[in-house]
């Protein structure tokens, strides 16, 4: 079999999950390239590996025959990034969010398929085993037509977190707090399961406990899909640990649901949980799950054997749309019908809203 030349750039704190993958993908992938402009980052994640060599600046590794890139960079950079690999010829496998701004998620996608190069976004926990038994159970229609769906995250990010980043907690880099960086992923399996596209968002934003911080620390909204489904999402790190992500969907034969990554369904009385089996030892953090491997090796299948990308630049962009659809109900303080005009937020926009 080929084996694809990758090279990861950003050697930050989410670049374990990706050494791992690298590991255990090593049969059809050859780490040949470890970017940061850190560049002790850049050569520690690159001494993990044989003929994996340090740069600075991802034109360094231009004309080198790369074939995939992944991005594990400040959400601002995804989509300039993205672009210029994607024209230099390399496929692209981002981070979530896939970009910024819905503008700069069309712009990577047209790129895509002018160059011919996929472009794929990173949303992992769709891959956990419990989320496919219960998507397969819920397309059968075994719950009947699902009417109302929830999320409900509440994790711990004090001020150290913020305060160890130069572009966490900031619109400019991050383009937003708990919504775009931690309930994004939920946003994504809500979506995900449910399958239809997005007719209205209504939604608030709140920072509650970050005074030194211009994004949000708190978010909630509903959300109305075509299909009907009433979807609610509540989102908050200021509590005072990683509690488990709860999502639930609500059907008219039964309900189902996700505690993190163990599934459950019920029928009237009738419990039964979903534990994963193949479970394998995650590294980095626990709410990372353990399925970036899976979806590396997706991607790499796709670009192999020269089929579509499961999670591609569209996916990204829908649950971007979600998210951004919040953020500017929250703003306007109006529902906000889809598609709508996109804008790359500013700290002055949100001030008024924490009315300091
Ligand atoms: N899928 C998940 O569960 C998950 C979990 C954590 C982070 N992430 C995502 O991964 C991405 C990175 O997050 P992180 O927590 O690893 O951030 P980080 O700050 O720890 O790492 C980012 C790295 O990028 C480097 N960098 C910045 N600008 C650069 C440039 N122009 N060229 C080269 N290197 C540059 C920095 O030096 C840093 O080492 C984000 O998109 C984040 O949302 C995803």
């Amino acid at each position: 079999m080929k084996k694809l030349k990758v090279a990861i750039v950003g050697c930050g704190r989410i670049s374990v999950s990706y050494a791992d993958a690298f590991r255990k993908l090593s049969d059809r992938v050859e780490p040949v390239y470890a970017v940061d402009r850190n560049f002790e980052r850049a050569k520690s994640f690159a001494n993990q590996f044989e003929n994996c060599s340090p740069a600075i600046d991802i034109s360094e590794i231009y004309g080198k025959g790369v074939d995939v890139v992944h991005l594990c960079l400040p959400h601002d950079l995804h989509a300039p990034v993205a672009v210029d690999a994607m024209r230099h010829g390399i496929h692209v496998l981002t981070e979530k969010p896939v970009a910024l701004t819905l503008q700069d998620a069309d712009e990577m996608i047209h790129v895509s398929e002018e160059t011919g190069m996929k472009l794929g976004c990173i949303f992992q926990t769709r891959y956990n085993e419990s989320v496919q038994k219960l998507k397969e159970r819920y397309n059968r229609q075994e719950f009947g037509k699902v009417t109302t769906a929830r999320s409900y995250l509440s994790w711990y990010r004090p001020d150290s977190y913020y305060d160890t980043s130069d572009w966490k907690g900031t619109w400019e880099h991050e383009g937003g707090g708990t919504l775009i960086d931690q309930a994004i992923h939920s946003i994504d399996r809500v979506r995900y399961i449910i399958g239809s596209d997005v007719l209205w968002i209504e939604g608030s934003i709140h920072n509650h406990a970050h005074p030194s911080r211009d994004i949000e620390d708190t978010a909630e909204a509903c959300i109305q899909f075509k299909n009907g489904c009433c979807y609610n999402l509540y989102s908050c790190n200021y509590y005072g640990f990683d509690s488990p992500i709860n999502i639930e969907f609500c059907g008219e034969k039964g309900r189902f649901g996700l505690i993190q990554d163990m599934g459950y369904t019920w029928f009237g009385d009738e419990y039964t949980e979903y534990h994963e089996v193949n479970k394998s030892e995650s590294v980095g953090k626990n709410y990372w799950g353990t399925t970036h491997v899976m979806q590396l090796a997706d991607f790499y299948d796709s670009v192999l054997n020269d089929r579509p990308v499961s999670v591609d630049g569209l996916e990204g962009r829908k649950t971007l749309e979600m998210v951004k659809g919040i953020y500017l109900s929250a703003l306007t303080h109006r529902r906000i019908w889809l598609p709508f005009e996109d804008h790359k937020i500013t700290k002055e926009e949100v001030r008024q809203l924490w009315n300091r």
